[in-house]
C-alpha cells in the first residue's frame, strides 16, 4: 500500500515542470543587461589598446558561459603575448589607467592566486575582475557555452542546481564547497550519462577547434549546430532530471573510487589518476576531472567536514525530489 502510494505521487513527476522552468526563466539574465555588459567591455577594450595596443580582452566564466545569474559581477581576461610578462607590473599600470579613467574602487590584488584588478563602473554599475592570462579558463568558458548550445536541458539543469547551491550554502569553494564551474561540470557529465544520452561527449568527437594554452592542447568539436537534435531521442523533463541529478549524487555515485569527467564522458577511477590518496591539501573526497588541466580535481577544496554537509544536502534535495509535496519550493529553501 505504502509502495503503492509513493508511485501514485511520483509518478507525475512532470507535473512540476512548468514550476521547474519558471524558476528557470526567471533567473536568465535580461538582454538590457548584457547589453551593458558589452558596453563596459567595449569601454575597457578601449582603454587597454592605447596602453598595449597588441593584447586582448575576453569574457569569461559566468558572464559569457551561459550559466550566469543576472546582476553577477564580470570576469575579464587580458590576453597578451610574450615571455617577459612581469604581471603585477602590469596589473599596477592597468589600475593606475583605470583609476584616471574615473572607474571606481579600482584596487590592484597582485598577491591572490589568480592576481586581479577590481573596479566598478559607475555608468554601467557593473563590477569587474580584471586577470592576465588566463586563457584556460577562456577556453573552458567557450566549453562550456557550446555545451550549453546543445540541448536547453542543460541549462535548465545548472540553473536549478547553482540556484539550489546557493540557496543551501554549498557553492563556497572557501569553506569547502564545490564552485560553480564544478556544478555546471557535473551536470554536463550528468546529462553525457543518460540513456539515451542528452549531450556528446564533445572532445572525443573530431576536432574543429583546437588551441594550445601553456603546454595544454585543447582540442574538441565546436560545431555544435549541428548537434541540436543530439538529445532528442531522450524525453525526459527537468523534473526527472533533477530528480535523477540529485539521487545519483545522494546515493549512486561511487565516492571511494570514482571520479566524474565530462573530458571522456564517462566515469574514471581515482587510480588511475594517482588521485587515492592525501597529498598535501588534495584529499579527493569527491572527485570533477577538470576537462583541459587534467590534473586538477575540482573536489580537492572539499575537505572531510564539507563532504559531510555536500552528501547530507544532496540526500536531502534527493529526498525532497523523492517524496515532497512541494519539491520545488522546498528543495530551492534557503539554508
Ligand atoms: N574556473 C576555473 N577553474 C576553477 C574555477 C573556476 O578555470 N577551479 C574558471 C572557469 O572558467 C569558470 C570561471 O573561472 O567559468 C568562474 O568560475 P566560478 O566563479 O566558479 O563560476 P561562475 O560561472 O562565475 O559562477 P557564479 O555565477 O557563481 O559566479
Ligand atoms: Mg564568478
Amino acid at each position: 500500500r505504502m509502495v503503492k502510494m509513493y508511485m501514485a505521487c511520483r509518478n507525475d513527476i512532470h507535473r512540476y515542470d512548468a514550476t521547474f522552468i519558471a524558476i528557470y526563466k526567471s533567473l536568465i539574465p535580461a538582454e538590457e543587461e548584457l547589453e551593458k555588459q558589452r558596453q563596459l567591455m567595449a569601454h575597457l577594450e578601449n582603454l587597454v589598446a592605447k596602453e598595449w595596443p597588441h593584447a586582448k580582452l575576453y569574457l569569461y566564466g559566468s558572464c559569457a558561459n551561459a550559466f550566469g545569474f543576472p546582476k553577477s559581477d564580470i570576469d575579464v581576461c587580458l590576453a597578451i603575448e610574450g615571455d617577459d610578462i612581469n604581471k603585477s607590473e602590469m596589473l599596477l599600470k592597468l589600475a593606475e589607467i583605470l583609476e584616471s579613467d574615473n572607474l571606481q574602487n579600482v584596487q590592484a590584488l597582485t598577491r591572490a592566486r589568480v592576481p586581479i584588478v577590481k573596479l566598478m563602473d559607475p555608468v554601467t554599475g557593473i563590477s569587474c575582475d580584471i586577470c592576465i592570462n588566463n586563457v584556460l579558463a577562456v577556453v573552458n568558458t567557450k566549453l562550456l557555452r557550446d555545451y550549453a548550445q546543445i540541448d536547453v536541458r542543460l541549462r535548465q539543469l545548472a540553473f536549478i542546481v547553482k540556484h539550489w547551491a546557493k540557496s543551501r550554502r554549498v557553492n563556497e569553494t572557501y569553506q569547502g564547497t564545490l564552485s560553480s564551474y564544478a556544478y555546471v561540470l557535473m551536470c554536463i557529465h550528468f546529462l553525457q550519462q543518460r540513456r539515451p544520452p542528452i549531450l556528446p561527449c564533445l572532445q572525443e568527437m573530431e576536432p574543429t577547434y583546437s588551441v594550445r594554452v601553456d603546454n595544454i592542447r585543447c582540442t574538441y568539436f565546436d560545431n555544435v549546430d549541428r548537434l541540436r537534435n543530439f538529445g532528442s531521442n531522450n524525453r525526459e523533463t527537468i523534473a526527472e532530471l533533477v530528480w535523477g541529478f540529485f539521487n545519483y549524487w545522494a546515493y549512486a555515485h561511487d565516492y571511494a573510487y570514482n571520479v566524474v569527467s565530462v573530458r571522456t564522458g564517462s566515469i574514471l577511477g581515482k587510480r588511475e589518476k594517482d588521485w587515492t590518496r592525501r597529498v598535501g591539501n588534495d584529499r579527493h573526497l569527491i572527485c570533477i576531472e577538470d576537462p583541459f588541466e587534467t590534473s586538477h580535481d575540482l573536489g580537492r577544496v572539499v575537505d572531510k567536514f564539507s563532504i559531510r554537509v555536500l552528501r547530507e544536502e544532496f540526500e536531502r534535495a534527493a529526498r525532497i525530489m523523492h517524496q515532497d509535496p512541494n519539491p520545488c519550493a522546498k528543495l530551492l529553501e534557503p539554508y
